[in-house]
């Protein structure tokens, strides 16, 4: 569950309102995609949900916890895949794994089998032993989200997550976020792919100049014209 109340953020002494008296509101089950053009505070949004970045006003609760009143918590929660795959280039694959397993104090077993799960179903086993360094674009978002993962939190904070991932990759991507949700957990994502936040959203909210101007499931943002695609609803909110 995410709980987003009055979040505004501005940078450059105000200058730049990035994020605008936000409200929404995800629930335990659902697979929420947040959209928008670019530099209409998605990423914004995104770091201070995670805690990366302080909110102006407003408040972020995370699976019942306030990120700015109780941190650790909240972060405890949360599986957080930057919006691009930027990490240790000087550590392996599995030395990376390790370190954010650590962080997440989880048990040496369970990491185990997770990693090694995550290592095959994204086809990374023969490169996890291999720097970070050396790895293609792809390579290294999976690493990142397989690092996010490691702990196995309640809500999962996706910033473009598909970028860069080949077919076979983002399905899976997809899939697990299905069953994730299907648990009754939260995913919140930001994608450019209307495609596919029409076909995996359960709702979706677009952000446009730091506000929120439409929010809901596919048929309710229709608003009764049922040949409507997401492409078309996007195009028309966006430009008014
Ligand atoms: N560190 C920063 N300093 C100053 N302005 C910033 C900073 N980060 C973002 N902005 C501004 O805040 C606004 C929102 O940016 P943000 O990165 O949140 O957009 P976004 O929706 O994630 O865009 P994109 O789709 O391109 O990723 C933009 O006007 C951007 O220029
Ligand atoms: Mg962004």
């Amino acid at each position: 569950m995410i709980n987003i109340t009055g979040l505004s953020k501005s940078y450059n002494k105000g200058s730049v309102k990035a994020v605008d008296n936000l409200n929404m509101h995800i629930n335990h089950g659902e697979i929420f995609g947040f959209l928008g053009p670019n530099g209409a505070g998605k990423t914004t949004t995104i770091k201070m949900m995670i805690g990366l970045l302080n909110p102006d006003s407003g408040s972020i609760i995370i699976n019942g916890h306030d990120i700015q009143k109780n941190p650790l918590d909240a972060k405890r929660s949360i599986g957080y895949v930057p919006d691009n795959p930027d990490v240790y280039d000087r550590l392996t694959g599995i030395e990376y794994l390790n370190f954010m397993a650590d962080v997440y104090e989880v048990p040496a077993d369970i990491r185990k089998e997770r990693i090694k799960y995550f290592l095959d179903i994204f086809n990374l086993s023969d490169a996890a032993s291999d720097l970070i360094k050396s790895y293609s674009h792809g390579m290294k978002q999976k690493i990142v989200i397989t690092g996010a993962l490691i702990h196995d939190p309640a809500v999962w904070i996706l910033d473009e997550p598909m970028v860069g991932l080949d077919p076979k990759s983002a399905h899976l991507l997809k899939e697990l976020m299905r069953k994730h949700c299907d648990k009754g957990n939260t995913v919140f994502f930001s994608t450019h792919v209307l495609e596919v936040a029409e076909k995996l959203c359960d709702r979706i909210g677009i952000i446009h100049k730091g506000k929120l101007i439409a929010v809901g499931t596919m048929d309710e943002l229709r608003q009764g014209d049922s040949a409507g695609s997401l492409e078309n609803i996007f195009l028309e909110l966006t430009e008014k």
